[in-house]
Formats: structure tokens, C-alpha cells, sequence
């Protein structure tokens, strides 16, 4: 039995949750959800956006399925205190083109990795009407985990990708698997010369694995000229937080957007996006994003087979493009999507 934290949130939350639950239930798998309360509506009811009710549940999970919620000015972010307390250092964010999908760029595979708990997302500000001060906090220890994580997930990809691949790799004269490791050393010297070096000396227990390393401002240009080099970013929280929203622009947009948080104990599975009060109670959202997060859990959970059908099986109803949510141009519902990647799967079976 694996035991799952659900956290459906508000707006399209909750029918993003719901869809991606009926596509985990039809898996043969046994998955206890236990069912927890967060955000905005959470907060009209019980005063609180995150009740510790919820934090204890996600503790006790193997892991934590999260959709998505309406921020309540002045409160606490949920999100943001679930990462702290699960302490999942690391945010994985996939970026890849979907054939069948209008993206700027139809052949990117990368997978940036942000460190989630540090760098100038600290929380430690300061000042008064006249100056102010954000505190940008790098450590050795937190800088040695993520690079460790980075280069753990360029095994990962570089074991899971085909003979075809491999061939479009070489015949490019691509230098893959590599990690690259984003920074601005040449300015911030003390934070970021830490962040690079701890990277390097990490790197040095990965002979496999290729290197090099960017400053933040040309990787913000390459990811516009030359992103089909990328394989795995490593960078600190705020360039991470940027260039992944950049990246997502590449490959089709939010409704597409999955992502991961990873500790050592825990793991944080959600959409990039919000909870879309334009358009939610209309059962119009895409609910790919969310089922693309599901496959990255099914991964961190040990359940590569079913990762792999989820991934495959959506990856085909982009393709052949016939059921697609109003976003991707379509006129189908949540639903109508959501039962097209189950009956897919179970053609694949
Ligand atoms: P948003 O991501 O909710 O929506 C941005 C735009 O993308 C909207 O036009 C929306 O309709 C569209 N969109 C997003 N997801 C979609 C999907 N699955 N299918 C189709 N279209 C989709 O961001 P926005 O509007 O800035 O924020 C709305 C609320 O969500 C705010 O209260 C914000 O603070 C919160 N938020 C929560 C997050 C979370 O729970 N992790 C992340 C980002 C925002
Ligand atoms: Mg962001």
C-alpha cells in the first residue's frame, strides 16, 4: 500500500487533482489517499492556509500530490511552507517538446534542477523607507545536495534514453549526458564562486558525466539560440525560479508544465501552475500538467512502469492531437482528457 497526501487546493486544483486521481486509480496499483486541506478556501474556513493537520499528513506520506491554490494576501504560502517542511531541496523541472504541440522549439529534452530552500528566497529582509537589503544566503552543504541531485537525475535521463537519441546526439556533436552549473561568479564572487566550486568538487565523483558551466545572463540568451545543448541545469533558487518559466515558454506553456520537489525523505509532486480563476469550475483546465507531476512521483516512488506508460500514453494523445483541452486549441473537457490517457494506457497494456 502506498500511502499518497492529496492536497487539491482551489480553482482548477481541485479538478486537475481529481483527473490526475482517476488516472492513478485505474493503474493497477494499490494507493491509500489520505486528503488534506490547503489555501484559500482552506483559510476562509479554518483561519489558517495551511492547518498543521496537513503538514503532519504530508509527513506521514510516501508522497505528496498537490494541485494547486489561490493565494491569501498576508498568510502564509502553502507551498512554500510544505517545501520548508518537507525540506525538498531540490525542484526538478522537465522541459521537453511534445509533437503534436506548437512550441517555439520541437526538439528540447532538459531538466532544470533549482535548489529550493536558500540563495536570495531566504526570507531574511530588511530596511526602512530609504534602503533595504535581501539577504542572498548560499551554503556549502545546501550547494553539495543540489549538485548531487543534479548529477543523480543526468544518470537517470542518460539510462532511460534510446538508441535514437543517442544517434541525433552524436550526429549533432552534442556532449551528452552534461550537467551545466548556472551562476554569476564573476559579479557575486563570494555566493556564487562557493556555488561553482562546490559544484566542481562534486562533479569529480561523476567522471561519467560531462561539465561546464554558464553565467546566468548568457544562459538566458543560449536558452533562446542554442537550447537543444541543454541536458540537466543546476542553478540557484532565484535563476532557477526565472529560467524555468523562460523554458516553459519554449515547449507550449502552463497547461504542459509539470514538477517535482525532492528531499531526502520526502517528495512534493505538483503543476508549475496556479489555480487559474479565469477559467476554473468550467472543467476546461489541462489536466497534463498534472498527470506529467504524477509520472514524475510514480519515478521518485520506485514505479518506473507505470511512470513510463503514463508519459507514453500522453505523449500520444498530443501527438495524434484529436482530444486536447480550449489551451492547446482544443474543445475538449478536463474529463474527456483525462479518460483519453486511461483508455490509452490500457491500449498500451
Ligand atoms: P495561473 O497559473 O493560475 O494562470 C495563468 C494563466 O494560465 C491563466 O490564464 C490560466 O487560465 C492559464 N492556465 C494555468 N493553468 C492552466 C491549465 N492547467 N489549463 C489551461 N490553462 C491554464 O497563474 P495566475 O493567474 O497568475 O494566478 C492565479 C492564482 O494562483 C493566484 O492566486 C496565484 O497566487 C496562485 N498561484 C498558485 C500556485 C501554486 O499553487 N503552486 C502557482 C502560481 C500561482
Ligand atoms: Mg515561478
Amino acid at each position: 500500500m502506498i500511502t499518497i497526501a492529496r492536497i487539491d487546493g482551489d480553482g482548477i486544483g481541485k479538478e486537475v487533482t481529481e483527473a490526475g486521481v482517476k488516472i492513478l486509480n485505474s493503474l493497477d496499483l494499490n494507493i491509500d489517499f489520505v486528503e488534506a486541506e490547503a489555501g484559500r478556501a482552506c483559510f476562509d474556513k479554518n483561519g489558517t492556509t495551511i492547518p498543521e493537520e496537513t503538514i503532519k499528513i504530508a509527513k506521514k506520506s510516501k508522497a505528496t500530490l498537490f494541485g494547486a491554490i489561490t493565494s491569501t494576501p498576508g498568510e502564509k504560502s502553502p507551498i512554500i511552507t510544505l517545501r520548508q517542511e518537507l525540506d525538498v531541496y531540490g525542484n526538478l523541472r522537465p522541459v521537453k517538446s511534445f509533437k503534436g504541440v506548437n512550441c517555439l522549439f520541437d526538439d528540447l529534452d532538459f531538466l532544470i534542477v533549482r535548489e529550493n530552500t536558500e540563495g536570495l528566497y531566504s526570507k531574511e529582509e530588511s530596511g526602512n523607507d530609504e534602503e533595504t537589503v535581501a539577504k542572498r544566503i548560499i551554503t556549502k552543504k545546501a550547494s553539495e545536495r543540489i549538485c548531487e541531485l543534479a548529477f543523480k537525475q543526468a544518470i537517470k535521463r542518460n539510462e532511460s534514453i534510446t538508441e535514437e537519441i543517442k544517434d541525433n546526439i552524436k550526429k549533432d556533436n552534442l556532449e551528452k549526458p552534461l550537467v551545466t552549473c548556472v551562476h554569476k561568479a564573476n559579479v557575486l564572487k563570494t555566493t556564487d564562486g562557493l556555488f561553482k566550486k562546490t559544484f566542481y568538487d562534486v562533479a569529480t565523483n561523476y567522471p561519467q558525466i560531462n561539465t561546464n558551466d554558464y553565467f546566468v545572463d548568457a544562459t538566458a540568451m543560449y536558452l533562446l539560440t542554442k537550447p537543444q545543448e541543454f541536458d540537466v541545469i543546476v542553478t540557484t533558487n532565484l535563476f532557477g525560479d526565472i529560467l524555468s518559466d523562460e523554458s516553459a515558454g519554449l515547449v507550449g506553456g502552463l497547461g504542459l508544465a509539470p514538477s517535482g520537489n525532492i528531499g531526502d525523505k520526502h517528495g512534493l509532486f505538483e503543476p508549475v501552475h496556479g489555480s487559474a480563476p479565469d477559467i476554473a469550475g468550467q472543467n476546461i483546465s489541462n489536466p497534463i500538467a498534472m498527470t506529467l507531476s504524477i509520472a514524475m512521483m510514480l519515478d521518485y516512488l520506485n514505479e518506473d512502469y507505470w511512470a513510463n506508460k503514463i508519459r507514453i500514453a500522453t505523449e500520444n494523445i498530443l501527438k495524434e492531437g484529436k482530444i486536447r483541452t480550449p489551451d492547446l486549441g482544443g474543445t475538449n473537457t478536463t474529463t474527456e482528457v483525462a479518460d483519453a490517457i486511461i483508455k490509452e494506457i490500457e491500449r498500451l497494456n
